[in-house]
């Protein structure tokens, strides 16, 4: 495995890479990998013939100061763990090759992609992933990127971000991972005492539980409006939003369409903020 710190030595390896014919996956990261990180490297590593890991905690995408400067770094673990599972080159940057001066990044608009949900309640992150993704697409210049549908409006976003502005990248989707008792994998889940970890498992109830209500044909505000309520009324959790949604447009989903919808929802649990979502389909 080789580390690279400059965007300069990493692309001339890929340079050659490339030269011999080698197709390159690349899966950006923030760090602090788990088991959902493990499956987009298995995936990206059975789809490529080199793959790129990059690690770096982008400031520009955090629109809560508090929430960058708690997000964990374990940069250590995070190598260790990618030697493990075989990564080809891991980058991990310095903010000064990546940004000129103070960090900042341009407003995207991709209409409800970029302005609803996430992008409503975390003012301008969606302009820094969009930010960071672009530069990092332009360095490693891959073939195939993967992304993880744990933050599905994410991927909606870069998937448009690919559509504009890289279109010979394939953006290649890896499911959700959840742990045995069903929270979603999240580098943010450490953060979680004891007691919010169990209040968490909450979650994925409401979720299952509209996943049934669409099966049955029971789709429809009723559904929404109970399980809004049930997470609302339990203590620990601040909602911010649950709804059903088109994962392609992020628009409302009629209750006819809720079996092709996702379940989507973010909630504060303390200082932790959470997203999960759950295809309501079979
Ligand atoms: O999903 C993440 O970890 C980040 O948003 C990403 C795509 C690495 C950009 O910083």
């Amino acid at each position: 495995m080789e580390v690279f710190y400059t965007s300069k030595e990493l692309k001339s390896r890929l340079s050659e890479i490339r030269t011999q014919g080698r197709s390159v996956g690349f899966v950006p990261t923030m760090g602090s990998l788990h088991s959902g990180h493990a499956s987009l490297l298995h995936l990206a590593k059975s789809q490529s013939d080199a793959v790129v890991l990059s690690i770096y905690v982008n400031p520009t995408q955090f629109n809560n100061p508090d929430d960058f400067a708690s997000y964990p770094h374990m940069l250590q673990d995070d190598l260790e763990l990618a030697q493990l599972l075989e990564v080809d080159l891991v980058f991990v940057p310095e903010t000064k090759d990546l940004y000129e001066g103070v960090p900042s990044a341009m407003p995207v608009d991709y209409g409800r992609l970029t302005h609803s949900f996430e992008g409503a309640k975390r003012q301008g992150h969606f302009d820094g992933v969009v930010a960071i993704v672009r530069k990092l697409f332009q360095i490693v210049q891959p073939s195939r990127a993967f992304f993880g549908e744990k933050d599905l409006q994410q991927l909606a976003v870069i998937r448009e971000l690919a559509r504009r502005e890289f279109e010979d990248l394939e953006i290649v989707p890896c499911a959700l991972i959840r742990d045995k008792d069903g929270l979603a994998l999240s580098s943010r889940n450490v953060r979680l005492s004891p007691v919010e970890r169990t209040v968490a498992l909450q979650l994925n109830r409401s979720l299952m539980r509209l996943k049934m209500a669409a099966a049955k044909g029971l789709g429809g505000v009723l559904a929404l409006n109970t399980e809004q309520l049930e997470l609302k009324n339990t203590p620990g959790i601040d909602l911010e939003y649950l709804d059903v949604i088109d994962p392609e447009t992020f628009q409302t989903a009629e209750p006819d369409r809720w079996s092709q919808g996702h379940a989507v929802l973010a909630v504060n649990l303390g200082s932790v903020r959470l997203i999960d979502n759950l295809f309501l389909g079979e």
